[in-house]
């Protein structure tokens, strides 16, 4: 059996219908927090399984009898340490031969806002003894999805980036990776840094966004304070602008634009180019 945790969210949904693409449904566990949300999978005969990285009794009976499980990293923020001890505690309880961990780029050295839950959580699979491959991801090109359909409307968006790259891909694309390391040999105890082929800069992106929306598109860049002022202004609450202005931060200091091949050489082919991303967030290549 192959279990995928999260498999209602995004990333999760692309995994599961990529397996079913290698492997037979019944060999296919879709561990959710949610069963109710899970009819696609359940409607072609994948194994829906409650499971809540908040409740250790769901995570053990969604584990068992699992040969593969990818955990993918949990959403809020804060709590996750926890939550993944308690599902990577029950992942080595079932026995199974293999944790993959969707992590970030350079977990175990990167001073990136975010970081120190997966390089924790990547400590705590180290120590529970179970094989494990870590998917270090990169920056999903679809995070700017808000930011490249307002900027097709209004013709510019903000950040504090600077002249900082951002090596992106697709959800598609990790997604893919994921597969390819639970359908795969040879992934024990490995840790993949995995990245877009290109990296971009913002000025690229506003370039991207105007040859797609057939208009013109600025980037404007701000410093840090007067860009977190003015998420502020725009109402966002306070971690959330300052998430996004230490993201930037980040990126402003490269550390989202490694682009080592790795993603590519595990999916078999070059990386979603922006270009696409972009045409296709903003209805297609007919726009
Ligand atoms: N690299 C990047 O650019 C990037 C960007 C955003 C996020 N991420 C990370 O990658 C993960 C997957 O991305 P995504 O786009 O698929 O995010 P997503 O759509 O928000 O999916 C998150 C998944 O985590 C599940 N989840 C959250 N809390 C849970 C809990 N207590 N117990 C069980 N499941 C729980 C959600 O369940 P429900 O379906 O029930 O809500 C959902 O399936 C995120 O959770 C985050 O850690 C990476």
């Amino acid at each position: 059996m192959i279990v995928v945790t999260g498999a209602t969210g995004q990333l999760g949904r692309l995994v599961v219908r990529d397996l079913l693409e290698k492997v037979p449904a019944e060999r296919i566990v879709a561990a959710v927090r949610s069963p109710e949300k899970a009819g696609e999978f359940a409607a072609v005969g994948v194994d829906v399984r409650r499971a809540d990285y908040d409740d250790p009794a769901s995570l053990e009976s969604a584990f068992a009898g699992a040969e593969k499980i990818l955990l993918i990293s949990g959403s809020e923020v804060g709590r996750r340490i926890a939550q993944h001890t308690a599902t990577v505690e029950a992942a080595a309880r079932s026995g199974a031969r293999l944790l993959a961990y969707t992590s970030v780029l350079h977990a175990d050295t990167t001073p990136l806002v975010l970081a120190p839950e997966h390089k924790a959580t990547e400590d705590v699979i180290r120590g529970a003894g179970i094989p494990y491959t870590f998917l270090r991801n990169g920056w999903y090109t679809e995070v700017y999805a808000d930011t490249i359909t307002q900027a097709a409307r209004t013709g510019s968006f903000i950040g504090s980036a600077n002249a900082g790259r951002v090596a992106s891909a697709t959800r598609q694309d990790y997604a893919e990776a994921a597969v390819a390391v639970l359908t795969g040999e040879g992934h024990e105890n490995k840790a993949y840094e995995l990245s877009g082929d290109h990296a971009w800069s913002f000025p690229e992106l506003a370039a991207e966004i105007a040859t797609a929306a057939g208009r013109p598109v600025n980037y404007h860049n701000l410093s840090p304070e007067r860009h977190r002022a003015t998420l502020l202004e725009a109402g966002l609450p306070e971690p959330v602008a300052d998430l996004l202005v230490g993201i930037d931060a980040g990126v402003s200091a490269g550390l989202l634009a490694a682009t080592p091949g790795e993603l590519r050489t595990l999916i078999g082919r070059p990386t979603t180019p922006l270009a696409e991303t972009v045409r296709e967030l903003l209805g297609g290549p007919d726009r």
